[in-house]
């Protein structure tokens, strides 16, 4: 795929920022009334892309999302809430936190459910990959995010590096002949 140049202006993370509430159905639920896994997942990709849309203002396609933990269990009749922004802005690709609560409908008791980084890539309609606007950092937070974003972003290649290498040499012990 080619990377089209814009003419992007720069954003503020605030500009990104975006919030989700759901209520938990019994549709979303396993057989124990817990929210699925999956189903949160899901969640977490659409808070995710809805940053990265206000950020671009392009289509976006999710490349990546990061280890999760369930760190709470969710149950039918809670209040999932999911807030998201923009934690830096690369070339073509951009990262965006989203962060999960479960909110007791009765208590209002909020708790924290689980954390997530997602890449997406800006493209057109086409699935050309296009340049994406630069992100300005404001608050401490906003800054740390911003370099902590930076060195994930080198963890995934180096990773993605790694996995590629073990490839290549399953791939050639597989093509070696065996040893008579
Ligand atoms: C994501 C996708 C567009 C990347 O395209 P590509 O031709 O492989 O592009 P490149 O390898 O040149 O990478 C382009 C950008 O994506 C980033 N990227 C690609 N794969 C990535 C991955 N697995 N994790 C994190 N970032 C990734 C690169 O770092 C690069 O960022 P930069 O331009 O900001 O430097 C392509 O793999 C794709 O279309 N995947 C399917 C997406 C999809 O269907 N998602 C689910 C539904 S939305």
């Amino acid at each position: 795929m080619s990377s089209t140049e814009t003419n992007p202006v720069a954003r503020t993370v605030a500009s990104t920022q975006s919030e989700m509430t759901e209520v938990i159905l019994p549709n979303d639920a396993n057989t124990l009334g817990n929210l699925l896994g999956g189903r949160l997942m899901h969640f977490i990709d659409l808070t995710g892309a809805i940053a990265a849309y206000r950020h671009t203002r392009t289509h976006v396609v999710t490349a990546a999302m990061d280890h999760i933990d369930f760190i709470q269990p969710v149950h039918v009749g809670d209040l999932l809430i999911l807030k998201s922004s923009v934690n830096r802005a690369f070339n073509t690709s951009l990262e965006v936190g989203v962060k999960v609560w479960v909110e007791h409908p009765l208590t209002g008791v909020l708790l924290h459910v689980a954390s997530a980084y997602l890449v997406f890539v800006a493209v057109d309609k086409q699935g050309n990959r296009l340049k994406v606007p630069a992100l300005v950092p404001e608050t401490p937070d906003e800054i740390r995010r911003f370099n902590d974003a930076l060195l994930r972003r080198e963890h995934r290649e180096a990773e993605a590096a790694r996995r590629k290498q073990e490839r290549h040499q399953h791939a050639s012990q597989k093509a070696a002949p065996a040893a008579p």
